[in-house]
């Protein structure tokens, strides 16, 4: 155990006692002998904020990461005062602040213990760059683990672990590479059936010590700015995330199309070659909605320009690729090239966008095209510049999607490979350096570009994917988890990356498929899509360095069953449409890890390979190579294998079948899972019919299945479909009733239903309280599926 002693000798310093505090309608300042201020504010009954100034002072309030939407308000607030604390009580917790050192608890109503500060705030003075490094220390239990930390490559639980969050540009990363290109400073705890969670919202480089230097302490630290802090209640990790999410923000639904299928390479270049791609694809009729266009396409790698050898016409081949079902995603890069030739240069020049170094001259530094200098996304004025520079590539020629990349920022061949720390940044008005601005760098990019794209593709829907990004840019965009390897350890990174995503508010996202470095054997390839197809964002991107990677280049096998996995995820898009109608929604992530699922099972605690795919599907991952099956833990209840229907009892581990052409996927026994039916691209075809599979039980089980016109705005204005249907079973009477929302109507008029297991043979059947004959419903025995109205109120089967 460190002591207060021997930290204050390597220069940390600590709150004194309490001299005052004073409280108004939601906050509390808590000033202590030397100096240090401490101020409480009650978000909602389940959130406080803590901010501290070491000096009394605090610095304008101002922060990119909190959605100015994000819903307060709180029922209750008491504060009390006892001999040696100052008790804050809402409604749902208690937090208690020591008289002596400012040290802070936080309590269940029942007294039961959440988290409690270890020593709590201190200091270091840092007399160079003029702050502080502000940190926090925090007791843990034995039993406590730690999930979130946005893109981070390691062990989905943290408990044990030291990362820092500073993007960084990190070509074949590995395990246990301590940065990446996001910076998500959002963590959750649990311990005793209870959850919480910390959102440290600072922007300099951040520090996050799971009980790896202590066995029961966990600290956060930045090299710079405020301690300013959320503390969130749970007790359930739903809570914690969607209060998370609410206060750092939801995005819009994305358009239908960019949860299908898509292709991307380093590079499709010139237009014949794209073609020859397309055509492919359409030929053996392998999904596919979106190619993508990597930086070749530019000329000379200059961003809003094209290579007119290349591409002579990309407004045709981009209509027309369009009219074959295909949108286009174009990279847009920071750096921009130095040349006085090039209008985006000379204009950011002669307005002074570009960012500067602390004595004045710009940032300069090489990307693709050579030397560059880097506009300042976080001037206001730069966004809304940069915004406007999409007019042609969006409004006039028809690309539908952005692809931003090498925004951590990355510089290549310099040490730390990005901007020295001195370079400065408006900061909306808030000037500071690059210490402070380089994490939110990547996401004011992807935020100007989203403004841009939302402009000119409009009324449809943008889509943005970014690689670099801060807590909060969910908001604007998209994500993958950068440049991976075809490797199966990646695949099991790619499992885990994903689903941590999930945890920290940003679920629009994926990997590159197959691996961006090197070049998967045909069965890793397979397997990676196995997964890939579950994922929230499913796209296939390789450096090309290594060959090929389109489906149809490991041979028949592969393509067979790769096809088969595409196929089921357009199949599933109505499934998977409901659970980011969820996430837009609520912040409810669209995968689920065993330990959101069911936390009070703590065999899900170190679960990492298992998953849930929206609310009702389960998902394993083979994440080795040459095997037959593996073994997999089954959460809680009963779940139909999806292959061969055959239910199987949780709680526990098992050996399940997995052959190469099967990927483990369970169904929740109760559930009904909405189907399309295959397309080669989103609104291909005329829905003539969803397809409604529901897995019996005895027992009842919700499901909700939401629709609109799959791209638009009209959903804002009510234009939705939101259905829930409520199933009961019995031994031999089943009931299904439907509740329905909003003013949408899909063209189709019919539901296919489709029962699996019903346990008994159907005698009569109650359509909306009227017998009907089972022909009226066009029953068939053999499938047992019905096929009924899609404004049906009840269905009662009795046996
Ligand atoms: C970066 C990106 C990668 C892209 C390449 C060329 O490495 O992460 O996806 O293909 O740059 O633009």
């Amino acid at each position: 155990m460190i002591t207060n002693t021997e930290l204050e000798q390597k220069g940390n310093l600590f709150p004194a006692g309490l001299i005052s505090y004073e409280h108004d309608q939601d906050t509390i300042n808590f000033i202590s002998k030397n100096g240090v201020r401490l101020q409480v504010t009650v978000l909602r009954d389940n959130m406080l904020r803590f901010r501290y100034s070491t000096n009394g002072i605090f610095e304008h309030d101002f922060s990119y990461a909190i959605d100015e939407d994000n819903p307060q308000g709180f029922n209750k607030l008491t504060v009390d005062d006892n001999e040696s604390h100052v008790e804050i009580i809402t409604e749902k917790f208690i937090c208690r602040v020591a008289k002596d050192d400012l040290r802070v608890g936080m309590y269940e109503l029942d007294g039961r213990k959440i988290l409690e500060d270890e020593l709590g705030f201190h200091w270091e003075e840092t007399f160079e760059f003029g702050g502080s490094f502000v940190k926090m220390s925090k007791s843990s239990k034995d039993q406590e683990n730690y999930f979130g930390l946005g893109d981070k490559p390691t062990n989905f639980n943290l408990k044990g672990k030291r990362l820092s969050l500073w993007n960084t540009d990190q070509y074949a990363y590995g395990k246990d590479t301590v940065e990446l290109y996001k910076a998500v400073p959002f963590y959750m705890g649990l311990h005793s059936n209870i959850c919480y969670g910390i959102f440290f919202d600072n922007t300099f480089k951040t520090h996050f010590d799971f009980c790896q230097e202590r066995r029961n302490v966990t600290s956060f630290w930045a090299d710079g700015g405020e301690m300013n802090y959320y503390f969130i209640y749970g007790p359930q990790m739903a809570d914690v995330l969607t209060t998370y999410t609410d206060l750092t923000g939801k995005p819009e639904l994305p358009p239908m199309w960019a949860l299908g299928y898509h292709q991307s390479k380093w590079s499709y270049y010139p237009e014949s070659k794209v073609r020859e791609i397309a055509a492919k694809f359409r030929e053996l009729n392998f999904p596919c909605d979106a190619l993508y266009l990597d930086i070749d396409y530019m000329e000379g790698f200059r961003c809003f320009t094209w290579n007119k050898d290349y591409f002579p016409d990309p407004k045709r081949m981009v209509k027309e690729l369009e009219n074959d079902g295909f949108k286009t995603v174009a990279i847009i890069d920071p750096g921009i090239k130095i040349d006085l030739n090039y209008p985006v240069f000379k204009e950011a020049l002669e307005k002074d966008y570009f960012c500067r170094r602390a004595d004045g001259p710009k940032m300069r530094g090489k990307v693709w095209p050579g030397e560059c200098y880097f506009p300042d996304f976080t001037n206001p004025e730069v966004r809304e510049w940069w915004s406007g520079l999409y007019r042609e590539l969006i409004g006039e020629i028809g690309v539908k999607g952005i692809w931003n990349d090498m925004n951590e920022p990355a510089v290549m061949e310099v040490p730390g490979k990005t901007f020295p720390l001195d370079v400065r940044h408006d900061y909306d008005g808030h000037p500071c350096s690059h210490r402070k601005a380089h994490n939110v760098y990547g996401m004011q990019m992807a935020r100007g570009t989203y403004e841009g794209v939302k402009k000119f593709n409009f009324p449809k829907r943008p889509f943005i994917i970014t690689r670099a990004n801060y807590a909060g840019g969910q908001r604007y965009t998209s994500t993958w988890t950068g440049d991976n390897v075809a490797s199966w350890e990646h695949l099991w990174l790619a499992n885990v990356q994903i689903q941590r995503l999930c945890m920290s508010g940003m679920s629009f996202a994926g990997s590159d498929i197959g691996g961006f470095a090197e070049q998967p054997s045909g069965e890793l390839f397979a397997r990676w899509i196995q997964l890939g197809i579950f994922h929230p964002f499913c796209r296939v991107h390789s450096s090309g360095d290594h060959g090929e990677q389109e489906p149809w280049f490991f041979g028949d096998e592969v393509l067979g069953i790769t096809k088969k996995y595409v196929e089921l995820r357009y199949q599933l898009l109505p499934y998977l449409y409901t659970a980011f109608f969820h996430y837009v929604q609520e912040g409810i992530p669209i995968l689920k890890p065993l330990v959101y699922y069911d936390q009070e099972d703590v065999q899900t605690h170190h679960r990492a390979d298992e998953f849930i795919f929206g609310n009702q599907i389960l998902v394993c991952p083979v994440q080795e190579p040459n095997v037959q099956g593996r073994r997999m833990y089954i959460p809680k209840g009963k779940w139909y294998n999806l292959w061969n229907n055959n239910v199987v009892t949780g709680g526990r581990e098992m050996w399940v079948e997995a052959p190469l052409e099967t990927i483990p996927v369970f169904i929740k026994e109760g559930a009904i899972i909405p189907k399309y039916p295959v397309q080669q691209y989103v609104d291909e075809k005329k829905i003539e019919e969803v397809q409604l599979d529901v897995y019996y039980k005895i027992g009842k089980e919700n499901s909700e299945f939401y629709e609109d016109s799959h791209d638009g705005y009209e959903y804002r204005q009510g234009m939705f479909s939101h259905r829930t249907f409520k199933f009961t079973g019995k031994e031999d009477e089943m009931i299904l009733r439907q509740h329905k929302n909003g003013k949408y109507s899909a063209p189709y008029k019919n539901f296919k239903l489709k029962v699996f297991g019903l346990p008994f043979e159907v005698k009569q059947i109650f359509f909306d309280n009227e017998e009907v004959k089972p022909a009226d419903l066009e029953y068939n025995d053999e499938d047992k599926s019905f096929i009924i109205s899609k404004e049906f109120s009840e269905l009662h089967l009795v046996g």
